[in-house]
């Protein structure tokens, strides 16, 4: 469920027409739903109220300071993988007693700035980084809270590149040395265990994988609690798909009612770090219609929006639906929808059914909202995308579009050349 719905024959974030934004703000043009983002993440909040819990909000997944602040305000978290994503997280107001930080490669600096910070744990992914966390923290002469990243070997029946939690995948500790891990952990004086955190993929549209991956857990958090090893933190990794396109992925209340029965009357507390199934739905990506294309073998609609703006159909072949900012009653073509970039693989859509375009108007690629301009790049030397939220009637730029001064602002010409 979103708020980008047409009234008339006009598309509407809430209650502004999209072409209105455009128009103010230019394009191409990400545009937030402030409805949408809170409903979604309200969703997982309520889902789970009974027991306790954290929304730890995948930053990765999109990363604006406003968004990140509307979920803190709302009592979210955050899962964090950088020292980039920490500073984020806390100059949004992220409470560090919410922030979770996972990823196979923190650097000591990295490291440094977490502890500083007090973050509620780091997610270990190896043993050699709990023998750096542990040197970095007896340095600081202080203790870092962790939990180790179990491998459940569970396939998320996901798309390969998003699928994380296989045996020959880079991510966390297989489940069958997870006990020694631990024990090792034990042993180290600057590391405090109090958690335990497993992540096995995204868009994933099931339920069961998650179901599976949590027995597997428990049971070996029963067999920690056992060797004298509490476990205070249960890390459920990352939450549900969303539809693209026709896919019926279940809702976090779905997830809740399999979940909470395994987990009742074990004294813990839930984190769970959803990203796509929150602000994926909760954004569009506006564009505009340069022109329009007439190969010899096919149609092209170039738009002005590329590759470096929305890279998951490139990187991926993702589908994102794509409909016009206004419906008119004209003729449908197949045509492939394609960014000005000088690759061929610069596509939004090919061979896509497409109605009413026309040279000029505007067209909004659905579903943006995660992994869309948290993966942007400048390549071309295209300044990356204005950011907008709405809000009702009102709307709000929540990021400037990059100049060309930006662009170029970091970079120096040696001073042996003239
Ligand atoms: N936690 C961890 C440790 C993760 O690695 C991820 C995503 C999440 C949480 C959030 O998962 P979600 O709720 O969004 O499924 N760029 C790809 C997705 C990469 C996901 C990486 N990790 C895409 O555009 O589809």
């Amino acid at each position: 469920m979103h708020f980008f719905k047409y009234k008339g024959n006009e598309l509407f974030a809430e209650d502004v027409p999209v072409r209105k934004l455009a128009e103010k703000y230019g394009t191409p043009l990400y545009v937030y739903s402030h409805a949408t983002l809170l409903r979604h993440f309200k969703a997982y909040d309520d889902a789970f109220d009974g027991y306790p819990h954290i929304i730890c909000f995948a930053v990765k997944a999109n990363s604006n300071l406003a968004i990140l602040r509307l979920f803190a305000e709302n009592n979210g978290g955050a899962d964090i993988v950088s020292g980039g994503e920490l500073f984020r997280a806390l100059k949004a107001g992220v409470s560090p007693k919410r922030i979770v930080y996972a990823g196979v490669g923190k650097t000591d600096d990295e490291i440094r700035f977490a502890l500083r910070s007090k973050i509620l744990m780091f997610n270990v992914e190896s043993e050699a980084e709990l023998q750096r966390i542990n040197e970095v923290a007896g340095k600081m002469k202080t203790k870092a809270p962790v939990a180790l990243r179990i491998n459940p070997d569970i396939d998320p029946q996901t798309h390969p590149y998003i699928s994380t939690g296989l045996k020959k995948h880079k991510f966390g500790i297989p489940i069958e040395d997870a006990i020694e891990y631990y024990r090792a952990a034990n042993r180290l004086k600057n590391i405090s265990i109090v958690g335990i955190h497993k992540h096995i993929g995204s868009q994933i549209t099931k339920v069961s994988p998650f179901v599976d991956a949590l027995k597997r857990i428990l049971f070996l958090i029963d067999e920690l609690n056992a060797q004298g090893v509490n476990i205070k933190y249960l890390d459920m990794g990352g939450g549900l798909g969303i539809p693209y396109k026709d896919e019926e992925p279940p809702v976090p209340k779905d997830l809740a009612k399999n979940i909470l029965p395994l987990l009742n009357g074990r004294k813990m507390t839930l984190i769970m770090e959803p990203g796509r199934s929150i602000v994926g739905n909760a954004g569009i990506l506006v564009t505009k219609t340069l022109y329009l294309k007439q190969g010899h073998e096919k149609e092209f609609i170039i738009v002005d929006a590329g590759m470096n703006d929305l890279m998951r159909p490139s990187l991926y072949g993702a589908y994102h639906g794509i409909i016009p900012l206004k419906r008119y009653r004209r003729a449908n073509t197949f045509a492939d929808v394609v960014g000005p970039i000088c690759e061929s693989g610069d596509f939004f859509a090919k061979e896509r059914e497409m109605t009413g375009v026309r040279q000029g108007e505007y067209l909004a690629v659905m579903s943006a909202g995660a992994y869309g301009f948290s993966m942007s790049s400048n390549y071309n030397s295209r300044p990356r995308p204005a950011e907008v939220m709405v809000k009702g009637r009102k709307h709000f730029l929540i990021r400037e579009r990059e100049t060309y001064k930006t662009l170029t602002d970091n970079e120096k010409i040696p001073g042996f050349m003239k």
